[in-house]
């Protein structure tokens, strides 16, 4: 029995199908019913709560061989650590009492900063608290940037024809494509052939900056001028907020942005064939452009 946290999410959905479609039994959790549903279609089984609590993840991970572990996103959280470590704690404990003897936690490039790198840091917490887990195997997958982050410019670049965000334009950034960060995962899960703690960054297909990432956006959708706008943090944060995100949310990103402009969240291994993965920002803006016409097409259809 494997159990996918997040599966209704980026990597865990990837990492639940690829298993189903090997014909593993697969535990699903998420908090609807609804958005498990095409999992159950395929034969897993799901569990519906929420990752912070304990009893539920011990109930979900009963039996299991195997876990994919990560923290969901909670935007709305008026303390986004002590949310980090929450989940953290439930995931320990349940693996812990369960006797789970293999887990494949989504970490990030930087969990090794405790302090001054916003989510990251939480993350930190994270692999802290697992590590405390004796007798249980553990490889903390330390992703890059996801290329999927320039998801949340659609708007921005529809409406106002820029890119942008408080990252600096000529940062290189190593951003990975979240089917490859999955594609890594369930390799690991498949095998079991790790042993003890272990960290393992995974920096995607090269590193690319925000200025070329948005010139090859701009290029795909048809919108070559497409520039790129470095914001304050200030303006971020309120731009943040404006969309509903806490403050403590907001301040929290805004901490892991300066992190990544001052080098402080950076990859600790060189990069070599091991922590090189195959998507190219290149593939990652045709299916950009895909979801950014079929919205205009959506918009001019007023579906
Ligand atoms: N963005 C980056 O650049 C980056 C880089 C490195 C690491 N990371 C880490 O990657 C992780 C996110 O991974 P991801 O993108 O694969 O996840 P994701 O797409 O954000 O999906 C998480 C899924 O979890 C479910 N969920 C949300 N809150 C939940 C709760 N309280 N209990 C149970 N389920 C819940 C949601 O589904 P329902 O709505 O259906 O419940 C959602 O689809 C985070 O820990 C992040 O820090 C991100």
């Amino acid at each position: 029995m494997y159990v996918v946290t997040g599966a209704t999410g980026n990597t865990g959905r990837v990492v639940a199908e690829t298993l189903l479609a090997k014909g593993k039994k697969v535990r699903v959790i998420g908090r609807n019913t609804g958005n498990l549903q095409s999992l159950v279609d395929k034969g897993a089984e799901a569990i519906v709560g929420s990752v912070a609590d304990s009893s539920t993840m011990l109930h979900a991970f009963q039996g299991a061989q195997a876990v994919y572990a990560l923290v969901p996103p909670n935007y709305a959280t008026e303390n986004f650590r002590a949310y980090q470590n929450e989940v953290g704690s439930a995931y320990s404990s349940a693996i812990r009492q369960a006797g789970v003897p293999f887990v494949v936690n989504l970490s990030s490039v930087g969990a090794h900063l405790s302090q001054g790198a916003g989510p990251i840091s939480g993350l930190y917490d994270v692999e802290q608290q697992l590590n405390q887990l004796h007798g249980v195997n553990i490889v903390h997958l330390r992703a890059g940037f996801f290329m999927e982050n320039l998801s949340f410019s659609l708007d921005l670049i529809r409406n106002q024809n820029i890119n942008g965000s408080p990252l600096r334009p000529d940062l290189p950034i190593p951003m990975i494509a979240t089917r490859d960060i999955a594609q890594v995962a369930t390799q690991l899960l498949l095998s079991m052939d790790f042993s003890g703690h272990s960290t393992r960054e995974l920096l995607g297909q090269r590193d690319i900056s925000m200025r070329e990432a948005t010139r090859i956006i701009g290029k795909a959708i048809g919108k070559d001028q497409l520039a790129y706008v470095q914001f304050s943090y200030e303006q971020a944060e309120q731009t943040m907020m404006a969309m509903g995100l806490s403050q403590d949310v907001a301040r929290s990103l805004s901490e892991m942005d300066r992190a990544l402009n001052e080098e402080r969240v950076r990859p600790l291994e060189e990069r070599t064939a091991a922590n090189t993965t195959p998507t190219s920002f290149e593939q990652f803006a045709d299916s950009f452009a895909a979801v950014y016409r079929g919205q205009e097409g959506a918009k001019a259809t007023g579906v």
